[in-house]
């Protein structure tokens, strides 16, 4: 029957549904065994293998009142209990800047303004009754309670329009230490850090254990000591304030790695503009130092650099800054018997004098130790050598024309008990080294960068040279006052010798009063450390920036500069460009960045300078094309004032970068057999129309400052690299 068909089907289904959900249940049910069996056997197992937990687990952790001992460290929370009525901004810093390990938790609990109005409502009520019968007493006023009604009605307003919020603010501190001496003296410091800011504190007694828990990175607070706050006191309490590094106005130093804001300065807006750079070789002491050149001569201070590397002459050429090669085959000679022009109020005598003090240093650098006697025969001797010019008390130094090496030779020689000076004085007058300091001065420094290059000297000259150089360039600077920096790259070579040393320092620590900052390169960090005069540089500078350290230097780094562990394994694992920068007080974590135009100005790297190199010539190559099409069209145009040339003797150095488009001939002389002497016109006026608005692009370059300046070898440096 069809109709039976299903129920017998049915029928004969369900025993064999019901023996299979038997099976499956079984089935499950030995799966649940043998997975507990596994589990059990996973358990045994488990139990004789170490894992990390074991590994950093103390052995023992034992709870005593007021502190705990963890393994073999002893361990004490303090909580913040009461503060003042006025907290500063950044009081917990000191703490959170301590040197030593602790753990540090904050808990805000939001509470609703409502309640809190409540509250203060009625304490306004209990506040203004109290006030009024004193009125009625007559009882002279109270300004306590004056003073808590108007605090309360201002956070009423302020509560009410929402401008503030309230908290339960609990903070703890967890210390640790080797021994109990060691965690009560901590304590009572750290208790005597937070007492000086009025904010009392208390250890924690039969709760160590909450308190080590409250600590903890999980969020619990087992402890629960709150205090009433609202907003901004409790945003006074974010600790790291000392990160923040910069001012309103000047240059940009780097980005502040630790909350990747910017390091602005003006270096001049500090106590004094000094500025000291210490790191390993190759670790960007340079690189950085040239972008701050660049970019200070963009909001126009000057700059002098002494380059003992040769490494500055594609930012001079870039800039159109003067480079002056000192060496003894150079025409470019500084004389060491220049006076300063005119400074202020100071007498002829005492300009005299100091000129005399100064080359003594230098003399003493050149000959070696000087007796007693030798020393004050040096002395008249360099008076007389002045008096045999005219330059004595009473004369018109505006007028005189200063001496020469030479002429000191001639005095000393006819002076008795000087045989042995004039002997030693000759080889700077006749013999090997004749060419460096027998001349009259002729270099320029009417530029707003001049670079001086000493890398072409012998080792044993270069301190010499430097000496005379910066003596130059201080008796410039003290000429007119006017926003200067100094750099002095491989200032090491000065800390060599004692003289230069004390020279260098007197130097930094008076150049203040003339408007002039120093800032001194060096990679020896211990031998300038180690100097007294080098500490005392580092002393008076008001920056101070530490990029990549060596091993051996780092552990005097950390004590001169009082750097935390953490910032002493910063400085020895940091990557080019990164490191410490500090400004007065303060420091921060800071990387040194330059934009693309800028890097291609100022690096170092031989790689990238080779490509520079080729593109470059590759422009003049393109241009010379170009120029000789265009012939008859520059031909016509006529080159205008051929006396422009600022730079009294032609050298070819300073001729690429300061040569200001002069006559065809004077440029005919100085180019290279690259340019054939037909297209000289044209380099001087053809690549005006195309490269003008390029080197508008160019961001680094000074060029406002010297707006009259016709298109320069310099400008067309720059064209150049903005198009690699
Ligand atoms: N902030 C930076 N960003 C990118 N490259 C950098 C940075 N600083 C330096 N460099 C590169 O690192 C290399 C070394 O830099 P630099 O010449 O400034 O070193 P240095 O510390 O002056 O070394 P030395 O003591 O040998 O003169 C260069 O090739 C430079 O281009
Ligand atoms: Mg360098």
């Amino acid at each position: 029957m069809p109709l039976k068909l299903p129920t017998e089907e049915k029928s004969a289904v369900a025993p064999a549904q019901q023996v299979t959900a038997e099976q499956k249940k079984a089935s499950e049910e030995a799966a649940v065994k043998e997975e507990k069996i596994t589990l059990e056997e996973e358990k045994i197992y488990r139990r004789g293998v170490v894992d990390i937990r074991d590994l950093i687990a103390p052995a023992a952790f034992e709870v005593k009142p007021s502190f705990l001992i963890l393994g073999d460290t002893y361990v004490r929370t303090l909580f913040v209990l009461n503060y003042p009525r006025y907290i500063s901004v950044g009081w917990f810093t000191p703490v959170v800047n301590l040197s030593k390990t602790l753990d540090v938790s904050m808990f805000f609990y939001p509470v609703k303004s409502d309640v809190i109005l409540k509250q203060l409502k009625k304490r306004v009520g209990n506040l203004q009754a109290q006030l009024m019968s004193d009125v009625e007493k007559g009882a002279p006023r109270d300004p306590i309670l004056e003073t808590a009604l108007r605090d309360i009605e201002d956070l009423r307003d302020n509560l009410t329009q929402g401008i503030e919020r309230f908290f339960q603010f609990a903070l703890y501190v967890t210390i640790y230490s080797k021994t109990m001496e060691e965690l009560e003296e901590l304590t009572s410091e750290i208790e005597s850090m937070f007492g000086g800011k009025l904010i009392y504190t208390k250890k924690v007694l039969y709760q160590a254990e909450q308190g080590f828990t409250s600590t903890l990175p999980v969020g619990i607070d087992d402890l629960m000591v709150s205090f009433n706050m609202n907003t901004s006191p409790v945003a006074s309490s974010f600790p790291f304030i000392s990160s923040e590094l910069t001012s309103d106005e000047g240059i940009l130093f780097g980005i502040n790695r630790h909350n990747n804001s910017l390091i602005l300065f003006d270096r001049f807006s500090l106590q004094n503009a000094n500025y000291v750079v210490f790191a390993t070789s190759g670790a960007g002491k340079s690189y950085t130092v040239k972008l701050e050149v660049l970019r200070s001569m963009m909001l126009g201070t000057d700059v002098i650099i002494i380059d003992p590397e040769r490494e500055y002459t594609q930012l001079s050429e870039a800039v159109g800054g003067t480079y002056i090669n000192i060496s003894l085959a150079s025409k470019e000679k500084i004389n060491p018997f220049d006076l300063p022009r005119s400074i202020g109020d100071a007498s002829a005598e005492d300009i005299i004098r100091s000129a005399v003090i100064t080359l003594k240093g230098l003399l003493k650098l050149m000959l070696g130790k000087l007796t007693v006697e030798e020393d004050s025969v040096l002395d008249r001797a360099l008076l007389e050598t002045y008096a045999s010019k005219d330059i004595t008390a009473e004369a018109d130094l505006a007028k005189v024309e200063a001496p020469i090496m030479k002429d000191l030779q001639n005095v000393v020689e006819g002076m008795e008990g000087a045989g042995n000076i004039a002997l030693r004085l000759k080889k700077y007058t006749e013999g090997t080294f004749a060419g460096l300091f027998n001349q009259p001065t002729n270099v320029d420094m009417k530029n707003q960068l001049v670079i001086f290059s000493v890398r072409d000297l012998e080792d044993e000259l270069r301190p010499i040279a430097i000496y005379t150089i910066v003596n130059y360039i201080w008796n410039v600077v003290r000429s007119v006052r006017k926003r200067r920096i100094l750099v002095i790259d491989e200032a090491w070579w000065l800390m060599t010798s004692e003289d230069s040393a004390k020279f260098i320092y007197a130097l930094v620590k008076r150049c203040r009063k003339y408007y002039l900052g120093v800032t001194t390169i060096t990679q020896d960090v211990n031998d300038f450390l180690n100097s007294p005069y080098g500490k005392a540089i580092v002393t008076n500078s008001a920056l101070q920036l530490l990029l990549k350290q060596s091993t051996a230097a780092i552990d005097n780094i950390q004590k001169v500069f009082m750097l935390t562990e953490g910032e002493k394994y910063l400085l020895l694992e940091g990557g080019v460009g990164e490191g410490i920068f500090f400004a007065g007080r303060k420091h921060a974590a800071i990387k040194v960045v330059a934009s693309y135009s800028e890097d291609q100005l100022i690096t170092t790297d031989p790689k990238q300078l080779l490509e520079i190199e080729a593109a470059k010539r590759e422009f003049e190559e393109e241009l010379v094309e170009k120029t000789d099409t265009q012939e008859t069209k520059a031909e016509a145009a006529p080159a205008e004032e051929p006396a422009e040339a600022e730079v009294e003797a032609p050298q070819e150095a300073t001729e690429k970068e300061t040569e200001p488009a002069a006559t065809p001939e004077a440029s005919t002389a100085e180019e290279k057999a690259a340019a054939a002497p037909e297209t000289v016109p044209e380099t001087a006026t053809a690549p005006e129309p195309e490269t003008a608005p390029k080197v508008q692009g160019v961001e680094t370059e000074p060029e406002p400052a010297k707006p009259d300046q016709p298109p320069t070898a310099a400008t067309k440096g720059k064209v150049e690299e903005m198009k690699i």
